[in-house]
């Protein structure tokens, strides 16, 4: 196997981009992404992107060809793909294009993560997204993803403690953190009592504590290792790659509180790498709702199961803490366009690791770590890069 790196990135603004169409969005991240590694665009060999429902937000398929026309790439006629993951779209189109550079089946290869979630009204928004947990046992019954992740954090509270400030803190720090993130949907600092007063969406979460509907796109160029210094003297290696899927619905789980796939993803990534949890500089994890990072910090093995909350409160996680988790602003503050947002954490944490993540910047990150939750947990992809 080969060992691949990433040698540029791409990404547009994230918020509501009523002045950007779809295409416009991906083409303008996979023209950054390529201007960055600085190769020419007849060099690529294959393009994979994420995206999770264009059909039902926009009316489109088929987006693998739509994402190569709209690039020019066409008239190479390279394999264009298109991966569905719920919200890990991104994160499993990287691990694809991963596995195809690492096997030397292809030599550079774009990734992108697209989607287009505010030309829908919002209830259509949480339904198309619903149809990401099982249908048959959740969604049918009028459960939404806000709903699913309530009855997680209803359950951490009950079994650790978990306190609703703690909750909230989680989103205070990543709202602070998108004050200096440029491409970030919300540049508002908010405090706990705003996440603790703000509208109930399912009880205990409140509007302050969701991830928002986002439109945006990102994307990233890889190359073999060997021939990353061909164009760039700042190269990022990606140390290891994890997947892991578990059931659909959240009943089918032996505890709510614990990702397996989170886990077992992360579990396989860092034995990939040669490293521990504790050897991470900086970490970008998927905190759709405040639950889930702290869920993230436990699962992937920061933090003892059940002391997240106490973290978060502890200032572990902030930008100046042992570990800082969501520089970017996470998926809560930068937001969160699903498909992109798996790419979009690979590139926040290049940025990092090249020393180019001007205010946000961690001093001396050297590991970083990427990690995209499909739905409620059912899926997972954990990625680990280091600065070559
Ligand atoms: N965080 C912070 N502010 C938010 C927000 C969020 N998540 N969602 C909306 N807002 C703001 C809007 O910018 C708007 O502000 P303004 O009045 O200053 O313009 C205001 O709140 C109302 O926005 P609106 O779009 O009417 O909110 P809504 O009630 O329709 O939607 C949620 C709010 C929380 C229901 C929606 O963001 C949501 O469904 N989030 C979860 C998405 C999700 O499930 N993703 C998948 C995860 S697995």
């Amino acid at each position: 196997m080969r060992e691949v790196a990433i040698i540029g990135v791409g990404l547009t603004k994230f918020g509501e981009l009523w002045d950007k169409s779809f295409r416009q969005l991906i083409t303008e991240a996979g023209t950054k992404a390529i201007l960055d590694a600085g190769i020419r665009g007849s060099e690529i060999d294959a393009l994979y992107v994420g995206s999770m429902s264009p059909g039902r937000f926009i009316g489109q398929e088929h987006v693998g060809a739509l994402v190569a026309d709209s690039s020019g790439l066409t008239v190479m006629h390279i394999p264009a793909t298109r991966i569905e993951s719920a919200c890990a779209s991104g994160g499993m189109a990287l691990r694809h294009a991963y596995i195809a550079v690492a096997a030397g089946i292809h030599d550079i290869v774009i990734v992108g993560g697209v989607e287009k979630m505010t030309d829908v009204v919002g209830s259509e928004a949480t339904n198309i997204l619903a149809m990401a947990a099982d249908q048959e046992w959740e969604a049918f019954f009028g459960v939404t993803f806000p709903a699913l992740y309530a009855m997680i954090a209803r359950r951490h509270m009950y079994e650790y403690g978990t306190t609703r400030e703690q909750l909230a803190m989680v989103a205070v720090k990543n709202h602070e953190n998108a004050l200096l993130n440029p491409n970030a949907q919300f540049h508002r600092k908010i405090t706990v009592e705003d996440v603790i007063n703000s509208p109930p969406v399912a009880t205990p979460l409140n509007l302050l504590d969701c991830s928002p509907i986002s439109d945006g796109a990102a994307a990233l160029v890889l190359c073999p290792l060997e021939k990353a210094k061909e164009y760039t003297d700042k190269i990022v290696k990606i140390a290891g790659s994890g997947q892991a899927t578990d059931s659909l619905a959240l009943h089918g789980r032996e505890d709510i509180c614990t990702f397996m796939s989170t886990v077992r993803a992360s579990r396989e990534a860092y034995k990939q790498a040669g490293i521990q949890p504790k050897d991470v500089d900086v970490a970008e994890v998927h905190d759709c709702f405040t639950i889930a990072e702290i869920l993230a910090i436990e699962d992937l093995g920061f933090v003892k199961k059940g002391e997240g909350g106490k973290a978060v409160e502890e200032g572990l996680t902030a930008r100046d803490g042992e570990i800082p988790v969501n520089p970017s602003g996470g998926l809560k503050a930068k937001g969160h366009p699903v498909g992109a947002t798996g790419v979009a954490q690979v590139a926040e944490i290049v940025l990092q690791l090249r020393g180019e993540a001007e205010k946000r910047q961690i001093p001396d990150a050297r590991i970083g770590l990427a990690h995209n939750i499909g739905g409620s947990g059912a899926s997972c992809t954990v990625h680990i890069l280091e600065a070559v």
